[in-house]
């Protein structure tokens, strides 16, 4: 969840304005809410439910799909569309809000 939040405040917004990365930046939006969702559903369900496994195949599969072409196609049309300075700032400033979410979610 941290990691996916911060994508959505940081990198994604970084990326959707710019023609060459828009649709595969709308589309991770689309796979974060589709996670998501899977997420809180088997949150709320029985293990010992049949439909439980299928749920967290579907999950694996999706996440699977999404890690590959965040790395792939975006990645590749990220450095097109970003300077070497900007990906350095989101970097910096990635990390830096991960380290303030685990902090945070550690100190719940
Ligand atoms: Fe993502
Ligand atoms: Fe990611």
């Amino acid at each position: 969840m941290v990691h996916a939040r911060i994508e959505e405040t940081i990198f994604y917004p970084a990326l959707e304005n710019a023609d060459e990365t828009r649709d595969i930046t709308l589309e991770a939006f689309e796979e974060h809410r589709l996670v998501k969702q899977l997420l809180g559903e088997l949150q709320s369900m029985g293990k010992d439910e049949e439909e439980w496994t299928a749920k967290f195949t579907v999950l694996k599969e999706n996440i699977e799909h999404h890690v590959e072409e965040e790395e792939g196609e975006m990645f590749t049309k990220a450095r097109k569309v970003l300077s070497e300075e900007d990906a350095e700032t989101l970097g910096t400033r990635m990390e830096k809000a991960r380290n303030e979410q685990l902090k945070a979610a550690a100190a719940r």
